[in-house]
């Protein structure tokens, strides 16, 4: 098991001793429930720092669906091994009274992007992303941290949240983790049943095969999919599906 670290006074007192011994430290912030996504962001972080710090914090207030909070799965155990097998030095694991000592009434928004895409569909989802990593950030008080290209709406926010607040830990993107059949990653895909799991490839296949968004959505929805949206945004096609209950989101660049 990586060392754990459950308050921020303590994780505080560990980051001093590094700093002082001039010491780099990698951040990798996540809702637990580790698959080799995650595992590719410890990786990274591995290799670039000289201690590395992940967290696991379901953060009920990015989650706009009270049951998709109640049926996160929570796996604190099983993450800690995994974690020790890719080089996790520490693990941060505080409670929801330990992130939100004053409650929820301070938030950070940003009102433009995170309107849009999944935004649109999830009101109050990335306030809640962007106000907990901001805890996080100035937790850790890291060199590097490490997100994921999969959910790269977040991505693109917490790098301008970053930069719009003058928070100096360098924000490292990380390709997106797929099946062999081109799924993407997601503690998400265990709630499939077996004959949505069959159809979930289709996603990314229409993503990065359709000549236009419009061609892949019409792929998608003739395939079984809800489609939430499909869109070019610059260099990159972005997602986001209904299969049964469960919503995937994918991107590709194009
Ligand atoms: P979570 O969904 O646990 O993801 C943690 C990190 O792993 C994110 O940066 C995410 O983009 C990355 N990740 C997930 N699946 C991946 C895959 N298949 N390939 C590569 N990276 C992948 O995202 C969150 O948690 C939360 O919103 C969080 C940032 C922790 C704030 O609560």
């Amino acid at each position: 098991m990586p060392r754990l670290v459950t308050t921020v006074a303590a994780w505080r007192q560990l980051r001093a001793g590094h700093r002082s011994a001039g010491r780099s430290v990698g951040f990798v912030p996540t809702l637990g429930a580790v698959h080799p996504g995650h595992a590719s962001l410890f990786g990274a972080a591995r290799r670039e720092n000289d201690v590395v710090l992940a967290s696991i914090f379901v953060n009920p207030t990015q989650f706009d669906d009270k049951e998709d909070f109640r049926l996160y799965p929570r796996t604190p155990e099983r993450d800690g091994e995994l974690m020790d097998r890719a080089g996790v030095d520490f693990l941060f694991l505080p409670d929801v009274d330990e992130m939100y000592p004053n409650g929820t009434a301070y938030t950070v928004s940003e009102d433009k992007f995170s309107r849009e895409l999944c935004g649109a569909r999830r009101p109050g989802h990335f306030t809640g992303v962007l106000t907990v990593v901001m805890k996080l950030l100035h937790i850790a008080d890291a060199d590097r941290a490490y997100f994921g290209e999969k959910d790269y709406q977040q991505l693109q926010l917490v790098r301008g949240m970053c930069e719009a607040f003058f928070i100096p830990t360098r924000i490292v993107g990380c390709p997106t983790v797929r099946e062999p059949d081109g799924l993407a990653l997601s503690s998400r895909n265990a709630r499939l049943s077996p004959e949505e799991r069959a159809l979930a490839p289709g996603f990314h296949r229409a993503l990065s095969t359709a000549p236009t968004a419009d061609a892949a959505r019409a792929a998608m929805e003739s395939e079984g999919f809800g489609v939430d949206y499909v869109e070019d945004r610059g260099d990159r096609r972005l997602g986001a599906v209904r299969l049964g209950k469960t919503r995937l989101i994918d991107n590709v660049a194009r």
